[in-house]
């Protein structure tokens, strides 16, 4: 998953030109709103490997406080050219980040699914455990098991509730899952499977 790759994915492609794209991210914000309700002091959201996504600006525009990170520079210039200092920005690969604050909700939708190795799995586990706060939640969507084995030209993990519940139980209890299709720009339909997750305290 490199830079390089992902950084050329954005700046030779139009936003709608790629299969993940999504005019709005219902299903996100539907299930990050229902799991942390947005309040008056503003609730803390990371979009891990957000790419494009208009979700910072659905969540900000709701009172959430947002995070954009993603290992692209193309992609959260695309992003920062929308909302400016209305978001924070953070350009890493998300394996190498140390995260230096918690936040009430970790956002991560086809992403995941590119971490193949287990090594990899766990080490992002990991991650979001030290990144969430006790009480706050993972809302994570990958491709179903029925789902495709590639995006991007890259090889994808597929994942049910239950083998997300098991990769995250160490630190996560499994609040909600559910099946959705995603409709590529081309007409294609691709099987996710969404889960929230709460961080134990
Ligand atoms: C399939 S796209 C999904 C983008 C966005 N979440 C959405 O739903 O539109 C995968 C995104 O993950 C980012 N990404 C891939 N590997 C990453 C990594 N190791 N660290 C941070 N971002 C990564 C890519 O740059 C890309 O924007």
């Amino acid at each position: 998953m490199s830079e390089e790759h992902w950084d050329r994915v954005y700046a030779t492609k139009g936003r709608d030109d790629v299969s993940w794209y999504q005019a709005v991210p219902a299903t996100s914000v539907r299930l990050v709103t229902a799991a942390i309700p947005a309040t008056a002091a503003p609730r803390r959201v990371i979009d891990i490997g957000a790419g494009a996504s208009t979700l910072a600006d659905e969540l900000l525009t709701r009172g959430y406080d947002v995070t954009v990170l993603d290992v692209a520079p193309s992609a959260v210039a695309s992003v920062k050219a929308r909302l400016d200092d209305r978001a924070t920005y953070l350009i890493t690969d998300l394996l190498e980040w140390q995260p230096e604050t918690t936040y009430d909700v970790w956002h991560d939708r086809a992403v995941f699914h590119f971490l193949t190795d287990p090594t990899a799995q766990t080490a992002y586990v990991h991650l979001a455990a030290r990144a969430v706060r006790a009480g706050g939640v993972v809302v994570l969507g990958t491709f179903a098991p029925d789902g495709p084995t590639a995006c991007s030209g890259l090889p994808t993990a597929r994942h049910d509730a239950d083998s997300l519940a098991a990769l995250f139980a160490d630190y996560f209890e499994l609040v909600s899952s559910e099946r959705d299709e995603h409709t590529t720009p081309w007409g294609a339909v691709q099987p996710f499977t969404w889960v929230t997750l709460s961080r134990r305290p």
